[in-house]
């Protein structure tokens, strides 16, 4: 089993699409993959269709060790993808996370998963937090959507020092070119002519889309909305690409 996460200290860069989009492209390809969408604001669940878990139990429990993580899990509407729905006492994960000691608490709660997935995909909320920071360690590989502006250019940079300073392997963080508006210089520039700080990133981008921005009123992954569209086309490259770097 594979662990992969989409994680920027920036909000609205495309994590949440990228991580949806992705996770229903390994599912497609025969992967039996698990999305988790670790932001209480509940998007992930919501462009799958689903409703973030009310109901469902709590964080609290799975802290405790009341609670296995399966029992988050829920079937979506696609075969061979599952998702751990967003719960509202998420919001409370950073600080109880803070408390504990042990720096794998996420490790261990997806180890007895390993026999059930191929492939866990995390969809963080943007922060540098205590979660964040489990969420970075316990992945295999950390893919980080970047718009082709000098700010988030700088803070894929703040990205990459603090793995550094938290000694997280470097090596695993793969940032992409994400939202890139050919009608604008600078990200044409920095499309075309690269960017020193930006050296290690996929060689597939995702383009500014309108139908990328339908996914939240259709509720629907774009390979299902609009599978011919050239996002469409964009995340199935990005796939392969994320399948051979993840070895999957
Ligand atoms: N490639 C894209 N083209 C156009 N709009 C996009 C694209 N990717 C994401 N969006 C839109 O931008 C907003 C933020 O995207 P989202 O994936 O939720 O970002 P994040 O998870 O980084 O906060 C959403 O309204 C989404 O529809
Ligand atoms: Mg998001």
């Amino acid at each position: 089993m594979r662990i992969i996460a989409f994680h920027n200290l920036k909000g609205g860069v495309g994590k949440t699409a990228a991580a949806v989009n992705i996770a229903y492209l390994a599912s497609s390809s025969g992967i039996p993959t698990l999305l988790w969408d670790l932001d209480p604001q509940g998007a992930a669940s919501w462009y799958l269709g689903e409703d973030p878990d009310i109901t469902g139990e709590k964080a609290s429990r799975l802290l405790k060790g009341k609670t296995p993580v399966g029992r988050l899990i829920h079937p979506t509407r696609y075969p061979k993808l599952d998702l751990i729905p967003a719960h509202p006492s998420f919001r409370n994960l950073d600080v109880k996370l803070a408390e504990q000691e042990n720096s794998s608490t996420l490790k261990s709660w997806l180890a007895p998963l390993s026999e059930d997935y191929g492939l866990v995909i995390l969809d963080c909320p943007p922060s540098l937090s205590h979660l964040a920071e489990q969420v970075l360690s316990c992945a295999d590989q950390v893919y980080v959507p970047t718009i082709p502006t000098w700010l988030s250019i700088n803070s894929w940079q703040q990205l990459r020092q603090f793995a550094k300073d938290k000694k997280i392997r470097v090596a695993k963080f793969h940032p992409f070119l994400s939202m890139v508006d050919r009608r604008k210089t600078l990200h044409r520039t920095i499309l075309e002519q690269g960017d020193e700080r930006l050296k290690e990133r996929l060689k597939g981008y995702i383009p500014y889309a309108s139908d990328v921005e339908k996914m939240g009123e259709a509720r629907k992954p774009v390979p299902v909305l609009m599978p011919r569209s050239a996002a469409s086309h964009a995340y199935r490259l990005m796939w392969q690409e994320i399948r051979r770097i993840t070895r999957l």
